[in-house]
């Protein structure tokens, strides 16, 4: 079973507008919701691909309710520990002229220390029964400072292996627990090393604890740093559309790969053709299987040297 975690998960709305136009107002023709939070647009992803995974986290008030209501009718089984705080609301107006996305994000309950003890006596419980854990996104107020190391070290001890998709300080706490991949995209892995070069830059958070470094960087692919190997895959397109959630898709893949115990140039041709496949569908957490399917044979997954300090 794939675990996956959203520590601040969140409902979703997707508004959209002839035309954006700041002070003005608008006629919304088309308002949507749902349950959202990098980890639960994982599992997703992953039940797409047939999978059942079950998705866990935090959610709280009425906003938290209608999070699990949502996962409910998606059918995606969940394991959500209940927060006194309210869940977080996000917002993207989009603009139909244009096609741009302008997007609010909530902040998020402030959570207790006894509510935190409260999830991880249950995620413990739930990362037993998992051969994978994906830990996506970023973690609300109030969470100790170790949130993540403490979570991956829990799922290590339960012998899963661990998918972070995280950054800024929140990656960086959480390397000296050894994640098994972590999966920064471009902007992030330079903010967190100070290097834009992506192999120095993986070597660099190898060298602080990760053991594989999946570094994405939207339309130019990906590069790997494996204690197997060094790959780049490249999609054999440039797709247009909505690029956010394909992230989430390549984590998905990756977590689907290492379930199956697949190899790396596998796992990698599968994680670039689905994240591609993400990004012509309007909204995170959707992937268009036809695309995946017409992409995946093309994928060119090249090996490389092995990096600076491997
Ligand atoms: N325009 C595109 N065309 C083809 N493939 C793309 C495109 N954008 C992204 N991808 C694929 O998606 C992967 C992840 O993209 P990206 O680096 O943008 O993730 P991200 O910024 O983490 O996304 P997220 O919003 O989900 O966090 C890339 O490695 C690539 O395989
Ligand atoms: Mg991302």
């Amino acid at each position: 079973m794939i675990l996956t975690v959203t520590l601040n998960a969140a409902l979703d709305a997707t508004w959209s507008v002839d035309s954006l136009r700041p002070r003005t107002s608008h006629r919304v023709d088309d308002a949507q919701e749902r349950a959202g939070g990098k980890g639960i647009n994982v599992a997703r992803v992953l039940g797409v691909l047939g999978h059942d995974p079950v998705a866990t986290g935090l959610a709280g008030g009425a906003t938290g309710r209608r999070i699990l209501d949502e996962l409910h009718s998606a059918r995606i089984r969940s394991e959500f520990v209940a927060v006194a705080g309210e869940s977080r609301r996000t917002l993207a107006v989009v603009s139909r002229d244009d096609g741009d996305a302008t997007v609010f994000n909530g902040r998020g309950p402030s959570v207790t220390a006894a509510e935190w003890q409260l999830f991880h006596r249950r995620y413990a419980a739930l990362a037993a029964a998992a051969r994978v854990v994906v830990l996506s996104g970023s973690a609300p107020p109030g969470l100790p400072a170790d949130a993540y190391a403490q979570l991956l070290r829990t799922a290590a001890a339960a012998d899963a292996l661990t998918v972070l998709d995280t950054s800024g300080p929140d990656l960086l706490r959480a390397l000296e627990a050894r994640p098994d991949v972590v999966k920064p995209n471009a902007e992030e892995i330079a903010a967190a090393t100070g290097q834009t070069d992506p192999l120095r830059a993986a070597a660099a958070l190898c060298s602080l604890g990760a053991r594989t470094v999946v570094a994405s960087a939207g339309a130019d692919g990906l590069h790997a740093v494996t204690p197997e190997g060094t790959w780049r895959a490249v999609p054999p397109e440039r797709l247009t559309g909505n690029p956010t959630g394909a992230g989430d898709a390549c984590v998905a893949a990756i977590a689907a790969g290492l379930d199956a115990g697949s190899a790396w140039p596998d796992i990698l041709r599968r994680a670039v053709a689905l994240s591609a496949a993400a990004v012509p569908c309007p909204v995170a957490g959707e992937v268009d299987t036809a695309v995946f399917r017409r992409l995946l044979p093309r994928v060119v997954v090249e090996t490389l040297p092995p990096g600076p300090g491997r």
